[in-house]
């Protein structure tokens, strides 16, 4: 099947860079928000991501509107258009909220086309449940979408050889890397990443060394481009908390339960950049 339209559910930070990505790759996207204030915060996110493309000589102008005329916006998810051939849902982390998007979006996309959903951790399985299970997939691409070259596909329990083939090859025509994840809690990504951070919370709540030189050890020591306390401040320490949540109750193992200090900062509301303040103060 060839994919030529596509209709994204949500507008953050994933749903805009997604929307972005594809356009400029010449695909025709629906973008679909909540209210028609998102969907101008989102299409003007869009468009100055477009605008520091042309300044860096990227793109020209007349490529960034025409990039911009691929993109419709859509207000409410029961207006998503029919004709879509692949649907990627990009609202907040939460089950039964995404649960009910598909829900809607079962009666009234047509039935040869493919979900997917960006989820970070929640099972494609469970997502698929009651809809079309064999055409729904994950597509967790990562942040910043039009810059960050992975996509982890990630097979539900029924997902067909059709449907990955062809989401693989979609990936491809991005210029991204795809590679193939069977679904259990974290996938591959988060379930490498987040356990390390959550190390490196507990190293810190153990008084071994200071979030400044965990993260020297980790920069210096490993060549990572990011010490992980830092990481997790720009991830959100509540998102961070929620994963570990899904890898503790997914595999029911005590050594991917959260740290104390960890939960203690999200009850806090020491939340990492986006609240000002988590292992390090934010302007
Ligand atoms: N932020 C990241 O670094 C990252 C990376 C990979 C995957 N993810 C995953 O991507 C998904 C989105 O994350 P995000 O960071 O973009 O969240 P976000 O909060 O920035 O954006 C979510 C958007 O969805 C919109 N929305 C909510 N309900 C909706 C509805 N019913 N109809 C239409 N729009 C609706 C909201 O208005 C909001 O703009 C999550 O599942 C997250 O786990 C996030």
């Amino acid at each position: 099947m060839e994919i030529k339209k596509i209709s994204v559910i949500g507008g953050g930070t994933m749903g805009n860079g997604i929307a972005h990505i594809f356009a400029m790759k010449g695909f025709s996207v629906n973008l679909v928000e909540m209210n028609s204030d998102l969907l101008d915060k989102a299409f003007s996110t869009i468009s100055n991501n477009l605008e520091r493309q042309v300044k860096k000589e990227l793109i020209s102008q007349s490529e960034k509107k025409e990039i911009l005329n691929r993109i419709t916006r859509i207000i409410r998810v029961e207006n998503t258009p029919v004709d879509s051939d692949l649907v990627i849902e990009a609202i907040y982390e939460n089950k039964e909220a995404k649960q009910k998007i598909f829900g809607a979006l079962e009666g009234i996309i047509k039935k040869d086309s493919i979900f997917a959903s960006n989820t970070s951790s929640i099972s494609i399985t469970e997502l698929s449940a009651n809809c079309r299970a064999e055409n729904f997939i994950g597509m967790h691409f990562m942040n910043p979408v039009p810059v960050m070259k992975l996509v982890e596909i990630i097979r539900g329990y029924s997902t067909s050889d059709a449907t990955f083939n062809t989401i693989k090859e979609l990936s491809k025509k991005l210029e991204k890397t795809p590679v193939e994840v069977y679904d259990y809690p974290g996938f591959i990504s988060n379930r490498i990443l987040m356990p390390m951070i959550n190390e490196a919370i507990f190293a810190l709540f153990e008084n071994v060394a200071s979030a400044e030189d965990i993260d020297t050890v980790m920069k210096l020591g490993m060549n990572h481009p990011m010490g992980p306390l830092t990481l997790a401040d720009f991830i959100g320490l509540d998102v961070c908390l929620s994963i570990m949540e899904v890898l503790y109750k997914g595999f029911n193992d005590s050594k991917y339960r959260p740290c104390p200090l960890l939960k203690k900062m999200v009850a806090a509301n020491k939340l990492g950049r986006k609240s000002g303040e988590g292992f390090f103060k934010y302007e």
